[in-house]
């Protein structure tokens, strides 16, 4: 059978609301689709198709992915490659495409981490499995306490000299860290477009750390990975651990982070979320969109019904002062 051509909704932009990133001339939409875990080889491709079609249907033009995306590693950018070919090709110019390399991708020294010689490789294979000239943000993944930073950071530097990057943007760096990256960029004409970590009501490593407000500072936009743990901050865990759930999956959520305090704190953050008329997911969300200097999350979708309910935090008008302290009391016990 011929599969009828791809053609977006015309009104795309009309409802999703766009962010400045930093002190920067992109704009990103609120929500971005991260492909970590729901887009590789194990996943049907027309289930991939009609994720990516729905999201850009609805205005989220930034698809976020690494060079070890799958499972199993690199096939998330593969499928990417293949959406390039069989239905987004025309719109290049209206997305916003990302990928990093710093973890583990292929066997030996030269496949982690942050040396040059690995940063300039993994972006070279990402380009081909996505079938792409260039990507519009290249990460460093992660700081490598062994390398140089200077190296990690010219290697970024270098692949938007070579036009095979746009922008370049860092994740999980320490402060101290982040600092000198952010300056070692600015001295070289090529600014850190955008900071990425994991933050979410149950875990503010980066506002304890004070990571969100140096990235402002920096004029460097942040955007927050996992918004909803992974799913636990969702309706999905509170009775019972799903068989089609990534915690059933036991991969990178596992059964043990449901203690009984846990599910005390979901129930109780689902019942608010409810109060207000929202999913836990939406209130998670609007929590996260509501944080000063937050310029977009990454949902990971497992389906399209995941990706509809999560866009309906965008009607969201804020929280009361009275919300703001249960939210505190109920998530304190089971803070990360
Ligand atoms: N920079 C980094 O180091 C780093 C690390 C991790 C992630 N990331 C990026 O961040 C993205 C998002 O991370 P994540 O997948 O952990 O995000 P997440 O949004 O916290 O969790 C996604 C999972 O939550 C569940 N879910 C989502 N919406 C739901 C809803 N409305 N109702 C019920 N369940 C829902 C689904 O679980 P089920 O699969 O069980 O249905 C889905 O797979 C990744 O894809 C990646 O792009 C970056």
């Amino acid at each position: 059978m011929i599969e009828p051509v791809f053609s977006p909704s015309p009104g795309r932009y009309d409802t999703m609301a766009y962010r400045r990133c930093g002190r920067s001339g992109v704009k990103l939409p609120v929500l971005t689709l991260g492909m970590w875990h729901n887009f590789g080889s194990y996943k049907p491709m027309q289930d991939i198709k009609a994720m990516a079609h729905y999201a850009f249907d609805k205005g989220i033009c930034h698809f976020d992915l690494a060079n070890n995306y799958g499972p199993e590693y690199g096939t998330a950018e593969e499928n990417f490659g293949r959406l390039m070919d069989g239905s987004f090709r025309p719109y290049r110019d209206e997305l916003f495409i990302s990928t990093k390399a710093g973890w583990d991708m292929w066997p030996g020294p030269y496949g982690n981490w942050g040396s040059r010689k690995y940063l300039m490789a993994s972006l070279d294979q990402s380009l081909k499995r996505m079938r792409l000239d260039y990507v519009d943000i290249f990460y460093s993944h992660r700081w490598d306490p062994e390398t140089p930073l200077e190296e990690t950071m010219q290697a970024l530097v270098d692949a938007v000299r070579q036009g095979k990057a746009l922008y370049v943007g860092l994740s999980r760096y320490p402060a101290a860290q982040m600092r000198q990256a952010y300056d070692y960029l600015a001295e070289r004409d090529v600014p850190c477009l955008l900071y990425q970590d994991r933050f979410n009501i149950i875990d503010r490593a980066p506002q304890r750390n004070g990571l969100v407000d140096l990235s402002a500072e920096n004029g460097t936009g942040f955007i927050s990975f996992s918004p909803l743990q992974q799913g636990l901050l969702t309706n999905r865990y509170l009775n019972g651990v799903p068989a089609d759930s990534r915690m059933a999956r036991g991969t990178s959520l596992r059964e043990d982070v449901l203690t009984p305090a846990m599910s005390v704190a979901l129930r109780g953050l689902a019942a608010l979320a409810e109060q207000r008329g929202q999913s836990l997911a939406q209130m998670a969300l609007s929590w996260i969109l509501n944080y000063k200097n937050v310029t977009s999350v990454i949902i990971g979708a497992s389906s399209v019904a995941q990706i509809e309910d999560n866009l309906k935090a965008l009607g969201d008008s804020g929280f009361s002062a009275e919300e703001y302290r249960r939210i505190e009391e109920l998530s304190a016990p089971v803070q990360l």
